[in-house]
């Protein structure tokens, strides 16, 4: 509620009324989702994924409806995919694969050989042993996934923070200077199809580590090393803020011919500071033709792996922070706002309830988030009712009951959040096709 109120007031200050809130909608029609304003300007806008959330609906709501493109967070890892040696394991991989394709997103794949997360019998080797089971690794894990994915990280992180542009050293390293490069072939020669990344952090302005990479790839290039896009991690906060040469940065590297992705963004703050930046984000993958997506790690500030940073697009109920609104913007897309749809009048007197909606709209399709807001008593349940238009249906419904799919509906609470303290809230939300309901919903305690 609060960030909600954060959100909005930034948008129009003036237009915040004593109630309290507005209600965010967005014209149907339009650039409405960070997926198709991103879309609109030909780049695609994803997120890191982890397996294990799949069955959370408010998880799976925000990855289909706003995201075009999916990273698995840890899944296709070298300790997730080759647990033993030779013998490889996809379960959770596929899953996150499978159903990316069935909701039409395309998949990052990361990230085939890195010093980090390795599976613990690869301590065991060194030298040439090494090397083979980086290729047979490599090899296998790439063929498995052969047409599949979108893009590669062949290469992780493999340049040190030293400042003196060398190597990181790692068991990887130690097999000799030329294992990315043999990394890359090797990937190549299983996958064709995939775009071949390399992947790191701390590069995000032009800096020693940067330029090392920077040299690296025009080395691969002239020499017909296979590579065809350098991502960006770009984590941002107070002690590693976004430097102000990063549009310079991306640039240079597209001025090699290689793509550049910003490939696990997420920014430490709140409120309009952090929206500031990830604005200037989008503006400098934007001004280079070359940048042909973002993409987030994770969707819900809960999910990521900074949660304490409250880092990404969505604050832990799932609701869009101003930084989503201001990605959506910096899109050229569009978000409105509307009057408050708070009920009027409240059906039950003392410790009533209150409900308004947000929309994500796009033709055909919709998202609502509904806020119940307790009144000046605590209340212990709460349903609330509303009309969908004619034609509208909801496919699934998250943190409440749903009496039917289309026409007259009411929402009861879940069993955990039934519970509000005077004038606290909680939300839930449906997703459906059609037309979103864009009026007043009724709240009563029960
Ligand atoms: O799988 C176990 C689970 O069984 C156990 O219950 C749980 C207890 O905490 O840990 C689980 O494993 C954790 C895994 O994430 C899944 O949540 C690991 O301990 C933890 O180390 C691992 O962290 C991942 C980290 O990479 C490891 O380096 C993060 O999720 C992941 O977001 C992060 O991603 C990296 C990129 O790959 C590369 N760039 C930096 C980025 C952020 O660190």
């Amino acid at each position: 509620m609060r960030r909600s109120r954060a959100i909005l007031t930034v948008l129009t200050a003036a237009a915040v009324t004593a109630g309290g809130f507005l209600t965010l909608t967005q014209a149907a029609n339009a650039a409405t989702t960070l997926g198709s304003a991103a879309a609109a300007k030909s780049r695609y806008f994803g997120t890191a994924v982890a397996a294990y959330k799949l069955t959370d609906s408010v998880y799976t709501g925000l990855l289909d409806t706003q995201f075009t493109m999916v990273t698995p967070e840890n899944e296709m890892k070298w300790d997730a995919t080759e647990p033993s040696q030779n013998t490889f394991s996809y379960t959770s991989a596929d899953t996150i694969v499978a159903r990316a394709k069935a909701n039409g997103q395309r998949v990052r794949g990361h990230a085939l050989a890195w010093h980090s997360q390795q599976p613990s019998w690869v301590a065991s080797l060194s030298g040439t042993a090494l090397r083979s089971a980086m290729v047979n690794h490599i090899t296998n894990v790439a063929t498995h996934y052969k047409g599949q994915l979108y893009a590669w990280d062949v290469v992780n992180e493999a340049f040190s923070d030293n400042g003196d542009g060398s190597r990181r050293s790692s068991n990887l390293q130690a097999t000799g200077n030329d294992w990315i490069e043999v990394a890359f072939q090797t990937a190549r020669a299983a996958d064709p199809s995939a775009k071949l990344c390399y992947n790191d952090y701390n590069t995000d302005g032009v800096n020693a580590k940067s330029t090392a990479v920077y040299t690296m790839v025009k080395d691969f290039l002239a020499r017909g090393v296979p590579i065809d896009c350098v991502g960006f991690q770009s984590h941002f906060n107070s002690a590693s803020p976004l430097p102000s040469d990063y549009q310079a940065n991306l640039q240079r590297f597209a001025d090699l011919g290689v793509e550049v992705q910003i490939t696990e963004l997420d920014i430490a703050g709140s409120g309009t500071a952090q929206a500031d930046s990830y604005s200037k984000v989008v503006a400098a993958c934007l001004a280079v033709s070359k940048c042909t997506g973002i993409s987030v790690w994770g969707i819900r500030d809960s999910d990521s792996w900074r949660a304490s940073d409250t880092p990404l697009l969505f604050d832990a109920s799932g609701n869009p922070k101003e930084a989503y609104n201001a990605v959506i913007t910096a899109f050229g897309g569009t978000t409105t706002t509307s009057s408050p749809t708070t009920s009027s009048s409240p059906t039950t007197g003392t410790g009533a309830c209150t409900a308004t909606v947000a929309n994500n709209s796009w033709t055909g399709g919709f998202v609502t988030t509904v806020t119940v807001k307790a009144g000046a008593t605590a209340i212990t349940s709460w349903k609330v009712a509303l009309t969908l238009p004619t034609g509208s249906a909801v496919t699934s419904t998250w943190s409440a009951t749903a009496s039917g799919s289309s026409g007259a509906l009411t929402f009861t609470n879940a069993s955990y959040n039934g519970s509000l303290a005077a004038g606290a809230s909680t939300s839930f939300g449906f997703q459906g096709t059609g037309t979103a309901f864009s009026g007043t919903p009724t709240c009563t305690v029960s």
